[in-house]
């Protein structure tokens, strides 16, 4: 189901809408690559948002009752034959709207306004000065202020229309923000969801706040409560089996449903034999002995390791892996016996429904597996609290279920774990090298304190040996490789700019500790053109 399905889905649905009780605002996405960030601004006010594309804009409103709407940016022109635009009925309904960038210009156009090609596109950092206050700029901008924001842009607003005044101009456009108080309509040029517009988070809570009047009452302790209900309501007395990788997500939806319904909830925990240093003792540590959740571990490592045997290309190892975990889990369920519910950790993000104008498909860069196949092999219904959070908000519900923060600040890890970060051939003895290297690395991360500052770190394997000397010998041993990127979903990514030093002393760590590697070299490729994965 997507996630616009999903928020008009009926009360017959369990699943469906955890957050019916509170505030809501809608933000009708034209395409923009940042209009998630929106919907977790207006998240980080304590207000549940959800994002629908424009051409199900309308029908989502009328079942989602928004308090206020936001229209995103987009990359095509309003001045494009059949341009996107917004429901006229939601622009007429009276609820406070808000258009950022392309929703400024749609909504400026179809309010009667004009919108014109800019001579050259505005794109990065701009100043703007504000010529009049607003209930937006409120405690944040004042009158003749000039003020970075992010620009993105190609078109300009050259017409107010009817009932709106210029509040504030840019170099290239002098109609920048517009507001009509009366009705309670904003819009702006820039885009004030992304961090490179300092004061953007301010203006989108005084959007939330003053302009909307609404009060932030969607908080985790909240949505645990409620999240709870939901499960017991869907699961009733059924038996649910849950799939846990040791990662955040899978783990945190565990602890939420076994909340909920106890020992109806059996966990599985398959150790494919691909896992980072200690990976299998944390989890059964955690689940079985600190939270009493009945765990079945199951060593499944020699089978996939043998079925693993001379495969070298990288999505044949995907492949292979994702099908035996599925074989392998699949014949564990059938030993607990009984469950009729699937818990997975899915996220938003993953429901998201995005907008396509070419309704091509995308290119496959890789195959992800998680338990992808599972569901529709096992005819099981799905349990899937998490399926209306972001990440950060899992971690912050993790937080709330008592989760030690270092595991809940844990660095995503792939489903197929070392396989990907181990070039080539697995073999036992290889991956022995890499946890080790892997471990030490993470350790160093930790002590100089930057694991925080990083969104994942990891070593790899190089299947290639190279000559070096240790003493007074010669040696001809393994390359490990370090990579370490900053990111906010992985979608992109930057590496991260360590000292000299750090690198020094962590490749010295290594060479000395781990058998069989004689050298160290650091990844220094963002994505594009990289992957942050090596496989
Ligand atoms: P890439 O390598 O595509 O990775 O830049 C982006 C993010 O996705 C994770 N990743 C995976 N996660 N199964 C997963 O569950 C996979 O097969 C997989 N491949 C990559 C990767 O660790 C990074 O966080």
């Amino acid at each position: 189901m997507t996630a616009s399905s999903k928020a008009f889905a009926s009360a017959s649905d369990p699943s469906a809408d955890v957050t019916s009780a509170h505030d809501k605002i809608l933000i009708v996405d034209f395409g923009s690559q940042v209009t998630q960030l929106i919907a977790r601004r207006v998240r980080e006010e304590g207000v549940y948002s959800e994002i629908v594309p424009f051409q199900k804009a309308e029908a989502a409103f009328l079942e989602m009752k928004p308090k206020a709407v936001i229209l995103s940016g987009g990359p095509a022109s309003v001045l494009d034959r059949d341009a996107p635009a917004a429901p006229m009925s939601i622009l007429r309904a009276g609820v406070p709207v808000l258009g950022i960038c392309y929703g400024e210009q749609t909504m400026a156009r179809q309010l009667g306004g004009a919108v014109e090609a800019g001579h050259h596109r505005e794109f990065g950092r701009a100043a703007i000065e504000v010529i009049d206050a607003c209930a937006l700029f409120d405690g944040v901008w004042e009158k003749g202020g000039a003020y970075d924001v992010w620009m993105s842009h190609g078109d300009r607003v050259t017409k107010l229309p009817d009932g709106f005044r210029a509040v504030a101009k840019a170099p290239g456009s002098p109609i920048a923000v517009i507001a009509d108080d009366a009705r309670k309509f904003y819009a702006m040029q820039f885009h004030p969801e992304v961090v490179h517009t300092p004061d953007g988070a301010k203006l989108i809570r005084n959007f939330v706040r003053k302009v909307a009047g609404l009060k932030g009452d969607w908080t985790m302790r909240a949505f645990r409560e409620e999240a709870i209900g939901k499960i017991r309501a869907q699961v009733g007395k059924g038996r649910v089996i849950c799939g846990l990788s040791g990662g955040v997500d899978s783990s945190v939806a565990a602890i939420l449903i076994h909340e909920a319904i106890g020992d109806q909830l059996t966990c599985v925990f398959v150790d494919h034999g691909m896992l980072r240093k200690d990976e299998g003792k944390t989890v059964v540590d955690l689940f079985r002995h600190h939270y009493n959740i009945p765990l079945v571990h199951v060593d499944a490592s020699k089978q996939f390791l043998d079925e693993l045997a001379g495969v070298t290309d990288p999505e044949s190892k995907r492949k292979t892996i994702g099908r035996l975990f599925i074989d392998v889990f699949e014949a564990e369920a059938k030993t607990i016996g009984g469950a009729e519910f699937l818990a997975q950790g899915t996220l938003y993000p993953d429901v998201i429904e995005s907008v396509s104008f070419t309704g091509g498909p995308s290119v496959t860069i890789k195959s992800h597996h998680n338990v992808g196949g599972l569901p529709d092999r096992m005819n099981m219904k799905l349990v899937e609290p998490l399926r209306e959070l972001f990440k950060d908000e899992v971690r912050a519900l993790g937080r709330e279920l008592g989760l030690p923060d270092i595991f809940v600040g844990r660095h995503p890890f792939p489903g197929p774990g070392l396989a990907i970060r181990c070039p080539g051939e697995i073999t036992r003895e290889k991956l022995d090298i890499l946890r080790e290297a892997d471990a030490i690395y993470i350790d160093q991360i930790r002590k100089a304190g930057l694991y925080d500052k990083i969104w994942q770190a990891f070593a790899v394997l190089l299947p290639v040996k190279t000559v070096g000397v240790m003493g007074d010998s010669r040696t001809y041993d393994y390359v490990v490789g370090l990579r370490a990127v900053t990111s906010t979903d992985g979608m992109t990514a930057d590496f991260y700019p360590f000292d000299a030093q750090f690198l020094g002393t962590t490749a010295t760590r290594i060479i000395n500790e781990v058998k069989c590697v004689n050298r160290v070299v650091y990844d220094v490729t963002s994505k594009p053109p990289g992957t942050i994965e090596w496989e």
